[in-house]
């Protein structure tokens, strides 16, 4: 064979990807991180504890809200436990956790002081981080907005929110930005956002339709301006840490979106142009503006005057505010043009509804799917409409919401499964040229979840959560993701 022609099929034979479950975390890029993550308000508990006042998300289950009536108050106590859990991840062989600062921990009234003891514990569990040689990835807000806040203002639908926040993002920054490299701003605002000011099934629970608890809300606007204000505290935050920190401490900074992709439920046009539409008031909502300074077309000629205006100056600052983009990403919608429209906003895409309220129905009806391929549609769609920008999978998981005893060490190999085919996809979507950085299991711990309390697990980790030492069991799939990363095959 001339010596030409074998260089090429070598070459192809090297870029053929591999046998997808002999994949092992070697074949990701160098540098790939791997984790597993929660949030402040699912996992630390301590509620009243170390000077923390009440969030929005305290009140909300206070009230009963919670599908099982829970609350987050205790829950599975890492604010107790940290230095067990550093110790699992260690052992797990994590490269990073993924948590959140608690904004009523670190600053209780929403602005002013610093509270010593928040700043205590978060410099404990991130210097027994960092000692276990585990990189802490810090969100700097997840859904939990100090209560006062909202009182004072409204929260996120008042413009000081912007300035608050910056504050807060600073005193983070300055605290423990010499040792944390990776900042989220803000997790899922587009889900928030949705949730607490539309269809109002989160708090604040506002909306202008009246569904369950909600009180009276714009739900035609809320939303927009919400959303609009969440933009501008991220691009305020960011600017901050690039001129007084980024240059000091070398970290890197971006935001964190629900990344549901949104499929037509059948093969017509019209079902085809409704699901790119959905991805557009979803994804585009945020990322347009993240890229190009500006909402999407289809969003400023549907949603009109209600859709707020950036300023000149805005829409310069937010092109290229961040250094990655994370996504979480669990599941796919089916879209269709004409159906019946859950919440407001929905009725501005004109598309098919899926519901906030229960995703287990939708899930049972064929709306929401789980379907590893939809990760690569996403990675693809990033690829293609907005410049390929470094991405971490921020959360990706699989939620057992069997009736179970609280107290359960399960065999849960289905989410080992699960999670193998979402990894098999990402590979080849890298493969393919996606920008993906890094991945993280949602969830490392079982954990309070939204809405749902403690009968959705997500854990690679259970949590005893009536047992006084929350006891914690490390689950099939815990011990499956600890010897993929030692080096195990994808599918041992
Ligand atoms: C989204 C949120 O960021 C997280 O807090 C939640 O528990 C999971 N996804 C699962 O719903």
């Amino acid at each position: 064979m001339a010596p030409r022609l074998f260089v090429l099929l070598l070459f192809c034979l090297a870029t053929l990807p591999r046998d997808a479950a002999a994949l092992t975390r070697r074949d990701f890029p160098d540098g790939f991180i791997f984790g597993a993550g929660t949030s402040a308000f699912q996992v630390e508990g301590a509620a009243a504890e170390g000077g923390r006042k009440p969030s929005i998300w305290d009140t909300f289950t206070h009230q009963g809200y919670s599908f099982d009536k829970s609350t987050a108050d205790i829950s599975a106590d890492q604010y107790h436990h940290y230095k067990d859990d550093v110790k699992l991840m260690h052992e797990m062989g994590l490269d990073a956790y993924r948590f959140s600062i608690a904004w009523p921990r670190l600053i209780p009234d929403g602005r002013g002081e610093i509270n010593p003891k928040g700043l205590e514990y978060y410099n404990n569990l991130i210097d027994e981080l960092i000692r276990h040689g585990i990189e802490p990835h810090v969100t700097i807000y997840h859904f939990d907005l100090p209560q006062s806040l909202q009182d004072e203002y409204n929260g996120l639908l008042s413009p000081r929110f912007i300035d608050d926040y910056t504050a807060y993002a600073e005193a983070c920054f300055k605290s423990f930005g010499d040792r944390v490299k990776h900042w989220v701003t803000v997790n899922e605002p587009n889900i928030e956002t949705i949730g607490g000011l539309d269809s109002g099934v989160l708090p604040p629970q506002r909306c202008s339709h009246p569904f369950g608890n909600c009180t009276w809300g714009d739900s035609t606007t809320e939303p927009y301006i919400a959303a609009h204000h969440l933009l501008l505290a991220h691009a305020s935050a960011v600017s901050l840490y690039r001129a007084k920190y980024q240059a000091t401490q070398r970290g890197q900074i971006g935001i964190t979106l629900l990344g549901w992709w949104h499929e037509p439920a059948t093969n017509s046009s019209e079902d085809a142009a409704a699901a790119m539409r959905m991805n557009d008031f979803h994804i585009g909502w945020f990322m347009h503006p993240l890229v190009y300074g500006d909402y999407p077309a289809v969003m400023r000629s549907r949603v009109g005057a209600r859709l707020p205006d950036f300023t000149a100056e805005q829409s310069k600052k937010l092109p290229g505010s961040f250094d990655f983009v994370g996504f979480n990403h669990y599941l796919v919608v089916r879209a269709r043009a004409h159906d019946s429209a859950f919440n407001m906003k929905q009725r501005d895409y004109y598309a098919d509804a899926y519901a906030i309220a229960n995703p287990f129905d939708d899930i049972q009806e064929g709306r929401l799917e789980y379907a590893p391929w939809a990760l690569g549609r996403l990675l693809d769609h990033l690829k293609l409409k907005y410049g390929n920008p470094p991405v971490m999978i921020h959360e990706n998981g699989y939620a057992d919401a069997s009736e179970l005893p609280r107290k359960v060490e399960y065999d849960d190999d289905d989410r080992s499964e699960f999670l193998q085919d979402y990894l098999e996809v990402l590979y080849l979507s890298i493969r393919n040229g996606s920008n993906a950085r890094g991945y993280f299991v949602w969830s490392f711990l079982d954990v309070f979840e939204f809405l749902f309390g403690y009968r959705m697990r997500f854990g690679l980790c259970g949590v005893d959560m009536d047992g006084e030492g929350r006891t914690r069991y490390v689950r099939n799939s815990g011990r499956w993701y600890s010897g993929f990363l030692k080096g195990g095959e994808l599918r041992p």
